[in-house]
């Protein structure tokens, strides 16, 4: 912090001579001070953010990112020095942006879709050149993103309804594997169990220890977020990666044996084309010698992974606003009540749920899981204004964006946020353009789905009068909560107006 405050942009260098010094330093002093500023005049970009000080700047503004974490880092220096803000991560020029106009220039453009993060965190955790969601090879990703969209779009995506709606209904007949000894529901794990469950009926096909994989889901992702941007020299001290490393191998040993015996399903089945899912499609993509069996692995862990570790803590946190928030849940469940009666969900019904959608919105943009998107710049541009050369790191701050333009009521959860139409570009929380969410779309009909169907099911309460801002939140890669809190616990009461609740 002190050598930032160094930046010549920011101070008069001169008020730092003293007074009393002996003549013959004088001459000395003035030349180091030209010196001084030749050397930061090199450097100085017309970027906004710490000065570079001959190269301490950088050490300092990654030694930030380390200590305080990736989220709390961004926020500090858009905070600091405003929307577009220059600093460097492992030595690399990195900008924070989260300023909508220049935020949407980088979603937009096909020269900012690939991402950055450290090769030996991401060689650690296989998702190096393998994969999709951190595949920074342009020409690889491309290959790949095909197999994603088309699983997580058409006759899937509606499929996806009726699975969500029965999954929901199975895990809330079995509450008793998630309830603590004092009778409250371990929401988080719940959902985490939901999704895992959907996740693999749509894209696997295979029966498996639920709650074995979500605990290797959740130690994958702490990996995750611990090594994407760790200095090299992290990775040389061996006992310090070892954990991560393990959590790593683990999940990828668990679905390695998952889809090994999916091979020898399909090698078996009569009717291949009942079995021709996201899995079946990378094996046969494998088998015609098109993708290597390292990335078929990495391609159906990310899948598996991808919902577990977003939808979950975004419907948890949904359930704690609504039990904050009566009003906001009579609302829906009068809506509910109109498009449904006394059935189900069901894909026609989406559209009709605008209340329930708008409250997905305005929680996603109150309480995001994902609020930062990390992008690398392929060639030289110029955003509104300012510079950026080809292979600078860009960080998006989305979470920030969303609470400062637009918005009537920024820092409220308010329904009055949605009421009119919002402009596309000041609310983006699944990214958009080449590289945004691939499983936008699927995201958003699962989300509907499976609140719904709780909601008809059963009254939420959170502990004792207890609320969101209890919860300590990882505001690092992303806003997981940090584990093990007992207020992720919470309470549910069946309700007696539904049809279904008054038979039984
Ligand atoms: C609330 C739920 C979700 C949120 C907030 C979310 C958000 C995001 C964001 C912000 C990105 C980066 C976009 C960009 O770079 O512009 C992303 C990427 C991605 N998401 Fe989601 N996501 C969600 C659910 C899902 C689900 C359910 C799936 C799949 C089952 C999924 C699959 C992916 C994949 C594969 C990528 C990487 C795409 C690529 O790099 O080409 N997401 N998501």
């Amino acid at each position: 912090m002190v050598l930032e405050t160094l930046n010549p942009m920011h101070y008069n260098l001169s008020s730092l001579v003293p007074d009393t010094v002996p003549v013959a330093t004088v001459p000395i002093l003035i030349l180091m001070f030209f010196l001084f500023l030749i050397w930061n005049h090199e450097e100085t970009s017309s970027i906004p953010g710490p000065g570079y000080c001959m190269g301490i700047g950088p050490l300092i503004s990654h030694g930030r990112f380390l200590w305080m974490g990736v989220g709390n880092a961004c926020n500090y220096y858009n905070k600091t020095y405003g929307e577009f803000v220059r600093v460097w991560i492992s030595g690399e020029e990195t900008f924070i942006i989260s300023k909508s106009s220049s935020v949407f220039h980088v979603m937009k453009h096909w020269h900012y879709v690939s991402r950055f993060g450290s090769k030996l965190g991401l060689q650690c955790i296989g998702m190096y050149e393998n994969g999709i969601i951190f595949n920074n090879n342009p020409a690889h990703w491309k290959e790949i993103r095909p197999f994603f969209t088309k699983a997580l779009s058409g006759p899937g995506l509606v499929r996806m309804i009726a699975i969500c709606v029965e999954s929901t209904i199975d895990h809330l007949d079995r509450l008793e594997e998630v309830t603590t000894e004092v009778g409250n529901i371990n929401v988080l794990n719940l959902m985490r169990r939901i999704m895992l469950d959907t996740s693999n009926k749509l894209f696997l096909g295979i029966p498996l220890d639920e709650h074995a994989i979500v605990l290797k889901i959740q130690n994958y992702f702490d990996a995750w977020q611990a090594l994407l941007l760790k200095p090299d020299i992290f990775f040389k001290i061996s006992w310090l990666c070892k954990k991560y490393e393990e959590a790593a191998k683990d999940l990828k040993g668990a679905m390695e044996i998952l889809i090994e015996q999916k091979r020898q399903k399909l090698s078996t089945v009569e009717k291949l084309d009942e079995h021709m899912d996201f899995a079946s499609q990378l094996i046969f993509a494998q088998n015609r010698g098109d993708l290597t069996a390292e990335n078929v692995n990495q391609c159906v862990l990310e899948m598996m992974i991808a919902a577990p570790d977003t939808l979950s803590v975004t419907l948890f946190f949904m359930l704690i606003l609504i039990a904050e928030h009566p009003t906001v849940e009579e609302e829906m469940m009068r809506e509910i009540e109109t498009v449904m009666g006394d059935r189900d969900i069901q894909s026609d019904d989406m559209p009709n749920l605008r209340i329930v959608e708008n409250f997905i919105y305005e929680s996603m943009r109150y309480q995001p899981v994902v609020d930062l998107i990390m992008r690398k710049a392929l060639q030289d541009d110029v955003i509104d204004g300012y510079p950026v050369k080809k292979g600078t790191n860009i960080i998006l701050n989305i979470g920030r964006m969303h609470k400062l333009e637009f918005f009537p009521k920024p820092n409220e959860f308010s329904l009055e946020n949605f009421e009119k139409n919002v402009p596309s570009r000041y609310f983006q929380p699944f990214g958009f353009g080449p590289r945004g969410c691939v499983g936008k779309f699927i995201a958003m009909v699962m989300m509907k789905a499976i609140l719904v169907t709780l909601l008809r099911r059963c009254r939420v309460q959170t502990m004792k009068g207890r609320g969101l801002h209890n919860i300590q939140k990882n505001n690092d890669l992303s806003m997981h909560p940090i584990e093990q809190q007992p207020l992720l616990e919470m309470v549910f009461t069946p309700r007696r107006n539904t049809k279904k609740n008054q038979d039984d």
